[in-house]
């Protein structure tokens, strides 16, 4: 029994599997109807959400088998005192595969401990999102038409943006990436980020403040939410949140064929209007999303189409 926790579960040539399943189911749909009937996903959800659980059902659903779960923690036992490992043992009973959110770093692991049921980490507080990073890689992949020599950036709140953490340390796999990081200073890459992933790997990296700077250099651009659910001071996210917001002008020296990623959901630090432009890619993230959770389901059930 696999679970996923971190992107790390997963090798460079796993990810590229999942990418041609998911490639593949997106232009046979029919063929995997019914890949996992009679089985079943359970979606414990101890912090809100809104594409992630529902991408992950829509993915059992479309692979034919069935879903069971919580969306808050307030609707399970665990608003009566229970624990994780409890609750995550008691539904390992119940269901084939569980995908899991939590707003504490490492619940999923401590879940992994009790599981007899394949643990997918779908966010744990401000640590990593392994299934949006797939999603993202898949999304690059798609729009880019290979997953190597790019420079990205990453703008917003890259202290708290799990995503980011996880998208780095995909990405620090693979061939002649270079990182750019725009936030500010308060909300600066973690330093067990740069250490472990990046300095580790003898990656260089730029940081800065100024997205207006570095625009012209970058194919990809990872825009971020401001996490206010993890500001202990309602001051400091007040004064922060609207650092950065892409307008049709910061565009103006963009590449033409820079991708804008975003995991979504956006608050203002993207302008509506440019959802128009084809650079765009957060609502294609969106849909690319379930497909590669549909791969992943797969992959740990041991099923084919
Ligand atoms: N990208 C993402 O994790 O979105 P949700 O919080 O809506 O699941």
């Amino acid at each position: 029994m696999r679970h996923v926790l971190d992107i790390t579960d997963l090798s460079v040539n796993e990810i590229e599997e999942l990418i041609n399943v998911a490639q593949d189911i997106i232009a046979n749909p029919d063929d995997y109807r019914e890949v996992c009937k009679h089985k079943k996903l359970a979606t414990l959800f101890f912090e809100p959400s809104t594409r992630t659980r529902l991408s992950f059902e829509a993915a059992m659903l479309d692979l034919g088998g069935n879903v069971l779960g919580f969306s808050s923690a307030n609707s399970s036992s665990s608003a009566k005192g229970e624990s994780v490992a409890d609750t995550v043992q008691v539904v390992s009973y119940y269901a084939d595969i569980i995908a899991m959110r939590h707003p504490k770093e490492g619940a999923p692991l401590a879940a992994s401990y009790v599981s007899n049921a394949p643990i997918i980490n779908a966010g744990d507080g401000g640590h990593c999102h392994p299934t949006q990073t797939l999603t993202d890689l898949l999304t690059i992949y798609r729009e880019k038409g290979h997953l190597s020599n790019m420079t990205i950036g990453f703008c917003g709140d890259l202290k708290f943006g799990r995503t980011v953490h996880s998208l780095v340390s995909a990405l620090s796999r693979y061939e002649g990436f270079k990182f750019v990081f725009i936030s500010p200073s308060e909300l600066m890459m973690p330093s067990y980020v740069k250490a472990n992933v990046l300095d580790k790997n003898g990656l260089s990296y730029i940081e800065t403040e100024s997205l207006t700077d570095v625009m012209p250099e970058l194919d990809i651009l990872y825009m971020t939410r401001v996490q206010g659910e993890r500001f202990f001071n309602e001051e400091d996210y007040i004064r922060l949140r609207d650092k950065y917001i892409l307008s049709p002008d910061k565009l103006t020296n963009a590449k033409s064929d820079l991708a804008i990623l975003h995991p979504l959901p956006r608050v203002n630090e993207i302008a509506r209007s440019i959802d128009k432009d084809p650079r765009a890619c957060y609502f294609k993230q969106v849909q690319n999303g379930k497909f590669i959770r549909m791969a992943l389901i797969m992959k740990l059930l041991g099923l084919s189409k």
